[in-house]
């Protein structure tokens, strides 16, 4: 064999290294690096409705009924709703296996290899840091059309755009940083606050629902007036809105709102009896969000005829119609508590992530350290914070906004995968949960998650390609060379020659 096919070989069999199931909860790094639990079953519930009743609940039916499925919206809710759950169903499989804070990076180390987890590792970090920029614009938003609500004018709209945005980072993250448990009690309160709000959109919402907005359940299907710019539309040459089309397409953007309950899983290192209680803290807190999505889409739709639906404010608008104007105040309000809990969440999962990355070496090990006086890793945290800033600040967030979806459901699909080959490779791993009619139930995860990656932008998978060829080089040039588990690898092979 030439030298450099020797090379080649040696590269990938470096790359392709897998961690031992046993090491994949971090206890191989040793208590330095290890996070104190604190969750039980009901604070993983809190969790989940935090980072996923968010942004997507006070405008996207509105949207999606206005633009693309018409009342069938309450259809793509429910198809986004089941496509999450049947991933939902597999991360409480994985993660009762292997109750890690590095969740879908962490089992594709264990079951994919060293090179998969880190192109993994890398789509949760565009995904959870890039949501975490774009929802702390959309608080500054909601922050300003509160104030304004309440009659105060704020002079420079930009500036305090840019600074309400600047302030929310600064401030979760030093909560985050601060402890683990004044992030907790903080998120109790703001998330039981953001339910009332909801409550409240629900009773007074059904008061004015009229029967006949449900009428012409599936508008007549028509050309979009757009040219084809999602995948499957390049793929057909075509781009159609409403009928069948319409409520499917739906569904991928709805999966924006749905974006969350995976990352229930990355609290697993940090929660009591985590195999059993992380599956349920998953699919619970995903089940309650579903019902209370349906709700919300139903309030809309039944308010407003969807062709007269302000794709601004959707809700809000719909209770100004109705003449229930002080509504809005309460929507404001939800608006701005829920977004809070949104990006404290995200914040929170990000540094998990990015943690058990470090922790393995693919990243700086000085990450991967836990602050002796706050009892967090709180180093990680500021530096995940300060990117959101500056990404806030200078990013064009809302444009980039699908690839946070995008990089969602590349973790989903791996993670469905991983559910099937991880049955056959480990068939005798504890498990606290098990995916039922596997590899059935898995398989129709990856369906449908191709089915809703298919239906984003062609441009948002163009920027997609390019992050990842820059993970991919970031990997060749650092992590190839700093992992753990390939340094603990080449010392025993040194050992036994
Ligand atoms: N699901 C979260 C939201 O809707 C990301 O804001």
């Amino acid at each position: 064999m030439s030298e450099f096919t020797e090379q080649g070989w040696s590269l990938l069999s470096t790359m392709m290294r897998r961690l031992p199931p046993s090491e994949a909860t971090g206890l191989r790094t040793g208590a330095r690096h290890r996070l104190a639990q604190l969750y039980g079953p009901a604070d993983l519930v809190v969790l989940g409705l935090g980072v996923t009743i968010g942004a997507g609940i006070f405008s996207i039916a509105g949207t999606q009924a206005a633009t693309t499925a018409g009342p069938g919206v309450l259809l793509s809710f429910m198809i986004a709703g089941i496509a999450c759950l049947l991933s939902a169903l597999c991360y409480a499989e994985l993660s009762s296996t292997m109750p890690t804070s590095g969740t879908a990076y962490t089992f594709a180390y264990v079951i994919f290899g060293e090179v998969w987890a880190w192109i993994i590792g890398w789509a949760l970090l565009l995904e959870l840091q890039l949501a975490a920029a774009v929802v702390a614009r959309v608080w500054a938003i909601y922050a300003a059309q509160f104030l304004t609500d309440f009659g105060i004018r704020l002079p420079y709209p930009e500036v305090f755009s840019d600074g309400f945005a600047l302030f929310i980072l600064v401030l979760l993250t030093a909560i985050v940083s601060l402890g683990a448990h004044i992030g907790l009690r903080a998120l109790w309160v703001i998330v039981g606050a953001k339910l009332l709000a909801i409550l409240a959109v629900l009773v007074v919402g059904a008061f004015h629902i009229k029967a006949a907005n449900f009428g012409n359940f599936f508008v007549e299907a028509r050309p979009s007036p757009t040219p084809p710019d999602t995948v499957l539309e390049v793929i057909l040459g075509q781009s159609q809105t409403f009928g069948w089309f319409g409520v499917f397409a739906a569904a991928s953007a709805i999966s924006f709102a749905y974006i969350g309950f995976d990352l229930v899983t990355t609290a697993a290192e940090e929660t009591v009896n985590a195999r059993r209680a992380v599956p349920k803290g998953v699919i619970r807190s995903l089940v309650i969000a579903t019902v209370i999505y349906l709700g919300v889409a139903i309030v809309m739709i039944g308010m407003v005829p969807y062709t007269r639906i302000s794709t601004d404010a959707p809700l809000a608008g719909a209770f100004r119609t109705a003449g229930v104007d002080w509504m809005v105040h309460v929507i404001d309000i939800g608006a701005v508590l829920g977004l809070t809990t949104v990006i404290l969440v995200l914040l929170v999962g990000q540094t998990r992530v990015m943690f058990a990355m470090a922790r393995d070496g693919l990243l700086p090990r000085g990450l991967a350290t836990i602050s002796r006086r706050f009892h967090t890793p709180s180093r990680v945290t500021w530096v995940i914070g300060g990117i959101a800033m500056l990404m806030a600040q200078f990013v064009p967030v809302f444009t980039l906004q699908e690839l946070v979806v995008l990089g969602a459901l590349f973790a989903y699909l791996f993670v469905a995968i991983g559910v099937i080959m991880m049955r056959r490779r480990l068939p005798d791993l504890e498990r606290g949960f098990t995916v039922p009619l596997s590899p059935w139930l898995p398989g129709l995860s990856i369906v449908a998650t191709v089915w809703l990656m298919v239906n984003l932008r062609a441009l948002t998978w163009g920027w997609f390609a390019l992050w990842m060829a820059v993970g991919l080089l970031v990997y060749l040039l650092y992590g190839k060379r700093h992992s753990v588990l390939a340094a603990q690898v080449k010392g025993r092979g040194r050992h036994r020659r």
